[in-house]
């Protein structure tokens, strides 16, 4: 995807691209102003990461708990030390290796991220996105004196992250100010959230799972990792709230759609009569690059319930069923 899929947004989406808008949106990020921008995985909520007053403003537009930290992302590897300190080797390695792409890393803290960023935990999330609107913008925040962009995903707290531009403007152009920016880099290329790994400890634990698996890492640094345990790991999990990633109709991972129900499922599966069909992917890849909008396309709908047959668990497929049993979980009996 290149630049010239870029457009820029005052609360309503404007096909303008040019490299001077990034100068812009990097120009009003350094004046405390808003940035949302699309990255391979959703589109995120960015702030100037340094800006005490510009990252509080994320959580209010969010509508989020300030408990809950937030990852700083940087144009490269290069400006990991400014923010973390202590990187363990395994750290640098999975760093040299998927980054740029859909990787965080939490590392031990520099006094440059502060409390605000962290919630007040010794350390912090790092990120090196891969699309091209997400570096072009970090390289230019960068050149302007910038040090790191905090971005969560664009959605208000515990809804469905938004996948395109215009998934952010319905969720959030209620919240934003005419400063604020829209970045449109069309729609993301992996559709589910980074993987996040916690490299504070001596072996890697993925404590939310993504694009980059346990497979890849195992590979890269020749070990078996340690399975995530929320009892003894001092890192809370991400999305461990029953409402996470949730639309407003209910999810089902069993039983049957009855006519006027949605349905998420693999191609080769036929549409019950009366039954909405949200996403027919042919693959794992396709399943994740479309079920957050899926999701959202049942709340337009204005249906009550969501019959989902998940993906088989392998690569990718970790993660979509991990984004399904949360968004799943009020919905259990
Ligand atoms: O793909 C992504 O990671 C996207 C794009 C925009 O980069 N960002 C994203 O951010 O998903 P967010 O805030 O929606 O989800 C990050 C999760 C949150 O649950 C947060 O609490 C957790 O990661 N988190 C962030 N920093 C952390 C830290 N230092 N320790 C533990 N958890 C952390
Ligand atoms: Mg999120």
């Amino acid at each position: 995807m290149g630049l010239c899929s870029a457009t820029i947004t005052y609360m309503s989406i404007i096909s303008n691209c040019t490299e001077s808008a990034i100068r812009d949106a990097g120009a009003s990020l350094i004046s405390g102003n808003l940035v949302t921008f699309p990255t391979e995985t959703v589109y995120g909520l960015g702030a100037d990461a340094a800006n005490k007053d510009a990252v509080l403003r994320i959580y209010e537009v969010k509508g989020r708990p300030v408990d809950h930290p937030l990852i700083v992302h940087i144009s490269s590897i290069e400006h990991l030390d400014k923010w973390a300190r202590d990187i363990p080797e395994y750290a640098i390695k999975l760093a040299r290796s998927f980054w740029p792409g859909p990787m965080t890393l939490i590392l031990p803290r520099t006094k440059l991220a502060k409390d605000f960023i962290t919630a007040g935990q010794d350390n912090v999330g790092m990120r090196v996105p891969s699309h091209t609107v997400a570096l072009a913008l970090l390289k230019e925040f960068e050149s302007q004196g910038g040090l790191g962009v905090a971005a969560p995903s664009a959605n208000r707290f515990g809804k469905v992250s938004p996948t395109t531009a215009q998934a952010v403007s319905d969720e959030l152009s209620n919240y934003l100010t005419s400063a604020d920016l829209i970045l449109d880099g069309g729609p993301c290329a992996v559709g589910v959230e980074s993987t996040i790994i916690d490299c504070t400890q001596s072996l890697p634990v993925i404590i939310r799972p993504g694009e980059v698996s346990t497979q890849m890492i195992e590979e890269l640094l020749l070990i078996k990792l340690p399975i995530f345990d929320t009892q003894s790991n001092q890192i809370k999990a991400p999305g461990l709230l029953t409402s996470h990633y949730s639309p407003n109709a209910k999810v089902f991972l069993t039983g049957t759609p009855a006519p006027g129900d949605g349905l998420i499922a693999p191609s080769h599966i036929p549409t019950p009569k009366g039954v909405f069909r949200l996403a027919a992917p042919k693959n794992n890849i396709e399943y994740a690059q479309s079920l957050y909008n899926a999701l959202r396309l049942a709340d337009t709908k204005g249906l009550q319930n969501i019959f989902v047959i998940p993906p088989v668990a392998e690569g990718i497929g970790i993660a979509i069923n991990d984004r399904l049993t949360k968004a799943s979980a009020e919905s259990v009996i």
